[in-house]
């Protein structure tokens, strides 16, 4: 009970309420601008407004104002039931309200970082400087080897920024037709082109007030290139075939597995529109760069498995996940989900086995054992070679024991080879070993 609608206010902020039945007319603040305020506070508490004699613009203006409904004083008998029915089914629309709510901020937090599985420092890295720039107006362009998460990144970004609420609109570059994409972005009139049979809206007018996410941005052709600089500058594009110009509000996230470099020098990609889109850069380390990610990879997607689709594997054993671990992984994080799932089913029961794995894995070592990088402030050739000859020919030494024969063997070099190479690289046996 409230006197008036400031000590109204005052209740609701204090308490939870299941619902407001209220006047119009009160003296401060009438009904409808209470109802209005009382949403601003708790967006889903539903609220039926009383009128003294009940007129059709009345309670239209109620409902206008955010009303569940209006009843018409005063309550007789005869109508109680009718009242308690409307109550009733006010609180639960406002229970339903808010439950859905909640629902969709869990289905949105899954999009936060946990949805993100691995430890490494690299992986932690990009996590961090994702949480940082998340929540900022900023263009934000994404690089890194296919099937790294950069699609992952880009719905963190978007979930974790203001514009949550709002629209998350994907566009693959690659994967549309270069005739296509441009009425994709931006829309078209009718009869625009031969099959623009009717008019339609393109992914940016979609997207307005949220986040545009263009994947595969190294795909665009030039000609789009220059209009895709124009809505980065100013926010406004033409529809295909019209001539009027149209305001956008979007946030841009734009991915590729390209190196945009390459493509600027070979004149393929707009140097101009990587400036723009490159505002802040995030790269996804490849997998066989956080491989220590990889185990923990394993068993949540065995786990989705299990839950998921009642798979019942039981796990993976230490050979094969060494093996797996020795691998180069080149479709990164989406080969090995792929594989898992595979797994799963092939495996059946049990745990997965060095056997069970597929050919190239079990190949790997031979030929791709490592694929050194050259970090952007250079390396010294002589000694980066140097150092990762001793280091295969240590291990390959520790496997045989020193039994130089059969470590010529592993490393597919001819004894006398091995042996000059030991004595140029000063490899000499661990202390415990001779
Ligand atoms: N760190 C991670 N933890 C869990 N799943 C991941 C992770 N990184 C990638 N994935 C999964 O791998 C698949 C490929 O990721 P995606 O974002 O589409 O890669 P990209 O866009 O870089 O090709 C998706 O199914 C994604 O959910
Ligand atoms: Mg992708």
């Amino acid at each position: 009970m409230a006197p008036d609608a400031t000590e109204a206010l005052k209740v609701i902020a204090s308490e939870r309420v299941d619902l407001v039945l209220c006047d119009i007319q009160m003296p401060g603040i009438n009904g409808l601008e209470l109802v209005r305020q009382i949403h601003e506070l708790e967006p889903d508490l539903p609220c039926i407004v009383m009128t003294g004699y009940n007129t059709p613009e009345k309670s239209l203006e109620a409902l206008k104002a955010g009303a569940f409904w209006y009843l018409e004083k005063p309550f007789e008998q005869e109508r109680l039931d009718v009242v308690r029915q409307l109550v009733e089914k006010a609180v639960e629309h406002g229970r339903l309200k808010s439950e859905n709510r909640h629902l969709q901020h869990q289905l949105r937090s899954r999009h936060k970082f946990d949805s993100f599985i691995g430890k490494s420092s690299s992986l932690g890295r990009t996590l961090a400087l994702v949480e940082k720039i998340a929540d900022t107006e900023s263009t934000v362009l994404i690089t890194g080897e296919s099937g790294t998460g950069k699609e992952l990144v880009a719905r963190a970004l978007h979930y974790n920024s203001r514009r949550a609420e709002r629209p998350l609109v994907t566009v693959n570059c690659g994967a549309i037709p270069e005739t296509l994409l441009e009425s994709e972005l931006f829309g078209h009139v009718k009869g625009a082109f031969t099959s623009a049979v009717s008019h339609r809206e393109g992914r940016f007018a979609l997207a307005h007030g949220g986040t545009i996410f263009l994947d595969e941005i190294g795909d665009m052709s030039p000609n789009l290139q220059v209009k895709l600089l124009r809505v980065l500058q100013e926010r406004t594009f033409e529809q295909v075939g019209s001539s009027k110009t149209q305001k956008v509000d979007v946030r841009v996230i734009a991915a590729t597995h390209q190196n945009l470099h390459k493509l600027i020098e070979g004149g393929r990609f707009r140097e101009d529109l990587f400036y723009r889109l490159n505002v802040l850069p995030v790269e996804v380390p490849p997998l066989r760069e956080r491989i220590e990610d990889l185990p923990l990879l394993v068993h949540h997607f065995l786990d989705y498995a299990r839950q998921e689709r009642g798979a019942r594997v039981q796990g993976v054993t230490d050979e094969a996940m060494q093996r797996l671990m020795d691998y180069h992984w080149p479709g990164n994080v989406r080969e090995l989900e792929n594989l898992t799932e595979r797994l799963t089913i092939l495996v059946g029961e049990g745990d997965i086995e060095l056997e069970d794995l597929p050919a190239q894995i079990l190949a790997e070592p031979i030929t791709q054992a490592w694929a050194p990088r050259v970090p952007s402030t250079g390396l010294d050739f002589n000694a980066v070679v140097g150092r990762f000859e001793s280091e295969l020919i240590e291990q390959a030494l520790a496997h045989t024991h020193w039994n130089k024969n059969r470590a010529a063997g592993l490393l597919g070099l001819n004894r006398t080879t091995l042996i000059e190479k030991i004595k140029k690289r000063g490899v000499t046996p661990p202390e415990d070993d001779t």
